[in-house]
């Protein structure tokens, strides 16, 4: 089946396609020589990664909708906010971004630093709430703002996560099926970190429909297997019913949980070493929330001869926020 996005509202925001990139140094780490790694990371806007895809159907959408401002969600340290940021710069639209204090982590770096300093530098009004109470508390005065002021609000999930932002990743999953096709591999595993969904959820759905042989391994950065497959299943299922096809099975899509460690945004020292590695052998950038987590089971072992793909999503301002840890932790073994 061929996918036909373009009836779809879209923003144009990033530059396509992504590269994709051999890492022979990086594959010898992992047991594997047939590693390649897709630059989600790399684009010009916002210090971009893997939210920008999202993005561009869901401000797309809410321009359509004649939306003057945007709300969103996230962490303190969001790359999704972040991006949001920068896009609604980009576009003259208004940014309202309601933060929960939701990691186990403060000080100076944490809470002023990486995305949150990115945050201002791109002009949103930045509302940090002490937890989920106070986050709708905020929301529901953020609105009441907006309607006094007579702004018509696009209010967009956590993460970007809803069956518009997921168009984002089947978007990608056509791509890379491209590339890997003109790079003469048939067939790949596909790893990738999971927080919100949709990034997986595209992917899976993609390849799925497009009949590509490539499956996708699901690093569990953020909650246990069970409820990030719960999750990405109900993404597939809500974003097929919009392309109006039926949900595909989901046996191509698998999970690991080995990685979360003690909880979303928590680091282990296999992440830290992940760092390193793809740091030294490859001069690439990861950060100790998602794309460290995932690396940490790419370097796990469990890829020995096999045909990878490594989706790098972004997220270097985050690696900022985690300084004064990241600095012992990667120095300590010089
Ligand atoms: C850098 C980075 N990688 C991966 C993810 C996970 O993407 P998703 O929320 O679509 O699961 C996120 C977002 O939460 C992210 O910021």
């Amino acid at each position: 089946m061929t996918l036909d996005l373009a009836r779809f509202p879209r923003a144009e925001l990033g530059v396509w396609p992504t590269p994709l990139q051999e890492a022979p140094r990086l594959g010898v780490a992992a047991g594997t020589e047939k590693l390649l790694l897709k630059r989600d990371d790399v684009n010009p806007l916002g210090a971009a990664g893997n939210k920008l895809r999202k993005l561009e159907f869901l401000l797309g959408d809410a321009l359509a909708r004649g939306a003057d401002t945007v709300v969103t969600f996230g962490a303190r340290q969001t790359n999704h906010g972040r991006l949001t940021a920068a896009a609604c710069a980009r576009l003259g639209v208004r940014c309202e971004l309601v933060l929960t204090a939701k990691v186990p982590r403060d000080g100076a770096a944490y809470d002023t630093s990486g995305n949150v300093l990115l945050d201002h530098l791109f002009g949103a009004r930045v509302h940090i709430c002490a937890d989920a109470d106070d986050t709708a508390r905020t929301y529901e005065r953020v609105m009441a703002e907006a309607d006094g002021d007579g702004r018509t609000v696009a209010t967009i999930p956590v993460g970007g996560s809803n069956a518009i932002g997921t168009l984002g990743y089947v978007a990608a999953a056509a791509e890379l099926a491209q590339q890997l096709d003109t790079a003469g591999v048939p067939s790949a595993r596909v790893v990738v970190a999971m927080g919100s969904g949709a990034t997986a959820a595209g992917l899976a759905l993609g390849f799925a429909v497009l009949g590509a042989d490539h499956r996708v391994d699901v690093a569990c950065v953020g909650m246990p297997a069970t409820e990030t497959e719960a999750e990405v299943s109900r993404l597939v299922t809500e974003t097929a019913a919009l392309l109006g096809i039926d949900a595909p099975p989901l046996g191509h899509v698998r999970y690991d949980e080995s990685v979360l460690g003690p909880g979303y945004g928590v680091p282990t020292d296999r992440v830290w070493e992940a760092l390193r590695t793809f740091g030294t052998t490859e001069g690439v950038v990861l950060e100790p929330v998602y794309t460290g987590k995932a690396a940490a089971g790419l370097l796990g072992g469990g890829y020995v001869g096999e045909q990878v793909v490594f989706v790098h999503t972004g997220g270097m301002p985050g690696l900022f926020a985690y300084a004064p840890e990241a600095v012992v932790a990667v120095t300590a073994r010089r």
